[in-house]
């Protein structure tokens, strides 16, 4: 309610027309507000996608014998368009978002979007609905592109048609503070090595993270930590985000091996780890590891970069360094000024 009534919008400083929220006192957190449109574009299999619309935002119709329904043909991004001091939209590195699309439908055995007709579907959805991008400093409009056998088939198989939809939520913090994780060692998120599909985004890896987060959070944790499907000895993501661990001036976290997520932030604050001078190994990190770790944070687009205040693992309890001193802060700083135009963009992230 406190969001207002989505009407025609208000005047800002800025000159630009925004949608009629208090963007002053609302704080927004990481939940759906629907905006006005979507984008749909549709391709049968074996063809190729060739021409989308956008659309007002809405529910959509599909065969109850739809892949996606049925058998989990479907993949999801997630990026974000983010406002500038001087009223300009930004994009993060949305070509990587399609390339990780691509690589996920090949998996999945689905027709994807082009490289161009991906970052071309982002930008005209992002500017249809750009009265729904917050203010600078207030949050960021969270793009969320789905691909998707919507064709009906009863038959175990590829679906015979494939949709490409794009919807945009105004966001803030995923998370508010520092992280409490708990490490779940009975129940995991995706099966260890090369051939399973933890590091594509498909749809089929998040609701098996529910129980056990469901649980966390019921005894006071943020999210859960899981670990490594083969040993139960090396960690490897939260629910929805990387993990890192900090020792001296070294930082480690889990190599890209099949299981983990190859997330755009953490490869983003990798090299900027890396050119702030410090150690960055990518390698199997062991829970023992961790418990002997001097900090540790989380990366995600939803997430951007977290502190992790504490690990529970079994009866074992590990506080981190968190605060403005810690690492995590100022990788965080630096990232979020690239991504919102107040640090100079030399690697030409932004679009
Ligand atoms: C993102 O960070 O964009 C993700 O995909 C995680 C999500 C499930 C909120």
């Amino acid at each position: 309610s406190n969001l207002g009534n989505f009407k025609d919008g208000s005047e800002s400083a800025a000159g630009e027309n925004y949608a009629d929220i208090n963007w002053d006192n609302y704080e927004l957190g990481f939940y759906l507000v629907p905006t006005d449109y979507m984008y749909v574009m549709k391709c049968a299999k074996g063809d190729k996608f060739s021409q989308g619309s956008i659309v007002p935002y809405g529910n959509i119709e599909i065969s109850p014998s739809a892949g996606i329904l049925n058998y989990g043909q479907g993949l999801f991004e997630g990026l974000k368009a983010y406002r500038t001091e001087d009223g300009r939209i930004l994009l993060f590195r949305p070509d990587e978002n399609a390339q990780r699309m691509k690589r996920g439908a090949d998996r999945l055995c689905m027709p994807s979007p082009s490289n161009d007709q991906f970052v071309n579907a982002v930008k005209q959805i992002v500017l249809a609905n750009k009265r729904w991008v917050p203010p600078s400093g207030k949050g960021s409009l969270y793009v969320r592109p789905l691909l998707m056998g919507t064709g009906a088939s009863l038959g175990v198989g590829p679906a015979p048609e494939y949709t490409f939809l794009i919807y945009c939520s105004p966001v803030g913090s995923y998370h508010k503070g520092a992280l409490n994780f708990k490490v779940e060692d009975k129940l995991y998120r995706a099966i260890s090595g090369s051939g399973g599909t933890g590091g594509i985004k498909s749809v089929t890896n998040y609701a098996p993270v529910y129980t056990a987060m469901t649980e966390a959070k019921a005894n006071g944790f943020s999210d859960v930590l899981f670990l490594d499907s083969a040993t139960g000895k090396y960690i490897e993501e939260a629910t929805a985000c990387n993990v890192f661990v900090v020792k001296d001036n070294s930082i480690f976290t889990p190599e890209i091996d099949g299981t983990i997520l190859p997330g755009i932030t953490r490869k983003s604050i990798i090299e900027i780890a890396i050119d702030l001078g410090y150690q960055v190994m990518e390698r199997a990190v062991s829970v023992e590891e961790m418990l002997g770790a001097d900090e540790m944070f989380c990366t995600g687009t939803a997430m951007v970069v977290n502190s992790v205040a504490s690990v529970t693992y079994k009866e074992t309890r590990v506080d981190y360094k968190t605060g403005p001193e810690a690492l995590s802060a100022k990788l965080r700083a630096t990232l979020v000024g690239i991504q919102t135009g107040c640090v100079e963009d030399k690697k030409s992230w932004t679009v």
